[in-house]
């Protein structure tokens, strides 16, 4: 195209051009803009991306941590072998279970099933803890994952005995 002089070649442009209008940046302009906002928008998006990767990491950390806390579940023998309690461990919103195995021992675990959280049971005439969300198993003994989606085994709490009462004393993520 050629300018014709003493006219605003903008304006020649965008009567010879339509699209011009919908777009009407001159080449070397939209060049130079576009290029330092696609820089800006980089190194914010990098930026915002990396602390939100140290946020989260941090979260991570904080929720896995052991937690201690003394807590009275029961009395001794109050269970008998094949049974479970559920309690609230390590805070009041936290579901937990203590389990009196077949033989007599015990095992405390927290409820909440590693798969997407949902409270799983003992069922001790098959000796598993079940999740019916989505059919996921683990062994009441170890903890681990046993069937279906679970993957971690739950997380364990520790049980003390003195004085003829049984506590929890730790969560083990
Ligand atoms: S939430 Fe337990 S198996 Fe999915």
């Amino acid at each position: 195209m050629s300018r014709i002089p003493g006219r605003d070649y903008r304006q020649q442009l965008a009567e010879e051009e339509p699209w011009r209008q919908q777009f009407p940046y001159h080449w070397d302009a939209d060049e130079a803009v576009t290029r330092r906002e696609f820089v800006r928008f980089a190194v914010l998006t990098s930026g915002a991306l990396f602390v939100g990767t140290v946020v989260l990491g941090i979260l991570g950390k904080l929720d896995s941590r052991k937690r201690t806390k003394r807590q009275l579940i029961m009395k001794v023998g109050e269970l008998e072998p094949g049974h479970a309690k559920y309690f609230h461990y390590p805070n009041s919103g936290d579901q937990a279970m203590i389990l009196r195995l077949n033989d007599g021992s015990y095992a405390a675990y927290s409820q909440k099933c590693t798969h997407l959280s949902c409270a799983v049971y003992y069922q001790p005439k098959e000796n598993t803890l079940h999740c019916p969300c989505h059919e996921g198993y683990f062994d009441p003994v170890t903890g681990e994952p046993t069937a279906g989606p679970p993957q971690r085994r739950l997380p364990r709490i520790t049980v003390e005995e003195q004085g003829g009462n049984l506590y929890a004393t730790e969560m083990n993520p």
